[in-house]
């Protein structure tokens, strides 16, 4: 028996499948490695000393995905694989709807017809837009998302419910705030693929001197300092959490459907000024910048309340901020030493 892993070659992905080979799970990935590299299949290799299926694959391909379930027990799905860039979601709209929402109906028809349940689907905290009180809890109203990324990941929430109840099947919608870091051991971590949209892959370079500045958007937020306010999360607690969702929804003896819906952060928040100091802190280094106008479509302040997962999942972040970003220092030495190309 089985867990797919879609995107499990990418950021969070990557990171999720060492913690289900840790805890003995067998692992099939699929990812197209649209947005990530072969390598890090050897080095998941090398952090668990196990070596999962993987194939290369587009899942908008059902004949390869039928095939895939042909060849495999498959008892359950985490789908990361996802096209995530906010900005250009806004430019290329039609490519953002076939690719998130396509490949997860592609394998809800597999599921739907083998009878499978337990699917675990990677959604965002952008899914509650600015909230009107923090922290946000599971609660919230959710808001349209302004990006199309977003309403993918609200597009995704609503099929699931619906593949769930209808069919009766176990479903766990995981709201991520701020996913940050590498794995301790600087083998994984998010890549350098272009120009990094999100705020620590942007500091990490320019404290590596591959970007000149850093651009801070906006210092004029109703917050302490006036920069906005988001929860970061240590990728490697996130990947757990993944782990007890999973082991959650297989051991419910239950009949029913069942919805699961965690937000997984910190519980705290952090401005954009407080990352800054602190990975200079934590590493020792310098990060250049300069304040700018505010970026369209940012909101002032989010960050979660994650006592739900606490509570039902026996799950809480436990990393801090200084460890999570010393991870990411870590991680930029070994990119260094691996002549990965950095676009600039
Ligand atoms: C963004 C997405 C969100 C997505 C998440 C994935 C937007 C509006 N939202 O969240 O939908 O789920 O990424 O991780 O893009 N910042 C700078 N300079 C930079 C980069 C960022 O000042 O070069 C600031 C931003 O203005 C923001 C904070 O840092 O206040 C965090 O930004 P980012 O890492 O891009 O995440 P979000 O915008 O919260």
């Amino acid at each position: 028996m089985a867990i797919l892993v879609t995107g499990g070659l990418g950021y969070i992905g990557s990171h999720t499948v060492v913690e289900l080979l840790n805890n003995n799970f067998e692992v099939v990935i699929v990812d197209d490695l649209s947005n990530t590299e072969r390598f890090i299949l050897k080095n998941i290799e090398e952090i668990t000393g196990k070596r999962p299926v993987f194939y290369p694959f587009d899942l908008k391909r059902r004949e390869l995905l039928t095939q895939v379930f042909d060849a495999h027990h498959i008892e359950g799905c985490i789908n990361f694989a996802a096209s995530k860039a906010v900005g250009e979601s806004q430019l290329k709209p039609i490519d953002y709807y076939e690719n998130n929402l396509f490949s997860l109906i592609n394998i809800l028809q597999e599921f739907k017809e083998r009878g499978i349940s337990n699917f675990i689907f990677s959604s965002s905290c952008t899914v509650y837009g600015q909230a009107d009180k923090m922290p946000i809890d599971e609660n919230t109203p959710l808001k349209m998302p302004e990006s199309v990324y977003g309403k993918t990941k609200q597009m995704g929430e609503e099929i699931l419910s619906d593949f769930a109840k209808a069919y009766q099947r176990k479903v766990s919608l995981l709201r991520y705030f701020n996913p940050i870091g590498a794995h301790p051991s600087a083998k994984l971590g998010e890549l350098p693929i272009g120009i990094p949209n999100n705020l620590v892959p942007y500091v990490m370079q320019t404290a590596a001197g591959v970007r000149e500045k850093l651009n801070i958007w906006g210092n004029d937020y109703p917050t302490e300092d006036g920069t906005a306010v988001r929860d970061y999360i240590y990728v490697v607690d996130l990947a757990k959490a993944h782990v007890a969702a999973l082991q959650k929804l297989m051991q419910s003896t239950s009949e029913e459907a069942l919805i699961d819906i965690y937000n997984l952060g910190t519980g705290k928040g952090s401005s954009v000024m407080e990352v800054v100091k602190a990975f200079e802190l934590a590493n020792i280094v310098e990060v250049p910048y300069q304040i700018c106008d505010r970026r369209e479509g940012d909101i002032t302040i989010a960050y979660a309340n994650a006592d739900k997962a606490e509570r039902e999942l026996g799950w809480k972040s436990e990393t801090s901020l200084e460890e999570a970003l010393k991870t990411v220092w870590e991680w930029q030495k070994y990119l260094e030493t691996r002549n990965t190309e950095i676009k600039l």
